[in-house]
C-alpha cells in the first residue's frame, strides 16, 4: 500500500474510534482497517483539527516523521504496542526513506560509544540492537569485531535487517535465553514506542551480569516508563543524561543490571 503521497497526513487510530476521528477531520479516506487499527489517509491542513480529536475522545496524537499521527489508546500498554507494531509493519521496506539515516546512525554511533565506556565493548563481543528495524546499527560497526543481535517486534523490519547480515530475533526469543548472555545492549529511536513490558524484560534477562543497555528517548518520551520497568528487574540508572550534539536524539541514558548506589 502507498502510505503518503503530497499533501497528505496519514493517521492510524483504535477502530473503536473511526467514527469520532473521521468526523472532526472532515473529508478523510480510509485506507484500511486490520487488527483493530484503522488507516486514514486525509489532506495535511486536516492535522491542524487534531486538538478536535484529542478533545472529543481524550486519546492522545503522536505525531511522527512529519507525515504520520498515531491516535494513541487511552491506556498504554499492549494496544498502543499493537498500534505501533501496524505502524512499522505499513511502513516497512520504505522505513529509510522517511527517517533522516544519517542522523539515526549518528545516533547509534553515540549509544555505541556509551556501551564502550560503560560496559567495555570490544572484538568479539555480542550487542542487541533493540528495536534494530532494518539494521543500520550494521553500517555503523561494519568492520569493528562486534556481532550484532537485532531484536525487533516488526517482521518486515527484522527480514530487512537479517537480508543485510544481521541475526535477529522476536523479542519473545529471548525470554528465559539459554544461549550465552549478550555483552551488552543498545537501543536507537525504540525505547519511546516500547509499551509491552515482556519485551524489554526479554532483552534485559539476556544480558550478561553487569550488562549495560543505552537508549535514546526522543523528546524524552517513555523515559519514567522505561526506567519504571528497569528498575522493577533489579536494575538501576548507570548515567542519567547525556549530552548530545542532535537535539532529536533526545536524552540518552545508561541503565545497568548492577545495583548502583
Ligand atoms: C523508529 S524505528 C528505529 C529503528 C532503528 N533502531 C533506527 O535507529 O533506525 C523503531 C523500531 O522499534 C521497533 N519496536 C517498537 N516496539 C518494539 C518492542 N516493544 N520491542 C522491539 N522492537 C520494537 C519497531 O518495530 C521499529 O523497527
Amino acid at each position: 500500500m502507498r502510505l503518503v503521497s503530497d499533501n497528505c497526513v496519514v493517521l492510524l487510530c483504535p477502530h473503536s474510534e473511526e467514527g469520532t476521528v473521521l468526523r472532526c477531520l472532515g473529508a478523510s479516506r480510509v485506507m484500511a482497517c486490520e487488527d483493530g487499527v484503522t488507516v486514514i489517509r486525509s489532506r495535511n491542513e486536516a492535522e491542524r483539527a487534531l486538538d478536535l480529536v484529542v478533545d472529543a475522545t481524550g486519546l492522545e496524537a503522536m505525531r511522527y516523521l512529519d507525515r504520520f499521527v498515531l491516535i494513541m489508546p487511552a491506556k498504554e500498554g499492549i494496544a498502543r504496542q499493537k498500534l505501533v507494531d501496524h505502524f512499522f509493519s505499513l511502513l516497512g521496506e520504505d522505513y529509510e526513506t522517511y527517517i533522516d539515516v544519517e542522523r539515526n546512525c549518528r545516533n547509534i554511533a553515540n549509544l555505541l560509544h556509551l556501551l564502550q565506556a560503560h560496559g567495555g565493548l570490544g572484538q568479539g563481543q555480542v550487542v542487541v540492537d533493540y528495536g534494530c528495524g532494518t539494521g543500520l546499527s550494521l553500517r555503523v560497526l561494519a568492520g569493528s569485531g562486534i556481532e550484532l543481535v537485532g531484536v525487533d517486534r516488526c517482521e518486515v523490519m527484522r527480514s530487512v535487517a537479517s537480508n543485510r547480515g544481521m541475526r535477529t530475533f522476536r523479542p519473545e526469543e529471548l525470554l528465559n535465553w539459554r544461549g550465552e548472555p549478550f555483552d551488552g545492549a543498545f537501543s536507537s529511536y525504540a525505547l519511546h514506542l516500547v509499551y509491552d513490558y515482556k519485551d524489554v524484560e526479554a532483552v534485559w534477562g539476556s544480558l550478561k551480569p553487569g550488562g549495560v543497555l543505552a537508549g535514546n528517548f526522543h523528546k524524552r518520551i517513555g523515559l519514567a516508563r522505561v526506567e519504571s520497568w528497569i528498575r522493577r528487574m533489579g536494575g538501576s540508572v548507570l548515567v542519567p543524561e547525556v549530552p548530545c550534539e542532535w537535539e532529536e536524539h533526545g536524552v540518552l541514558r545508561v541503565f545497568t543490571r548492577q545495583a548502583v548506589r
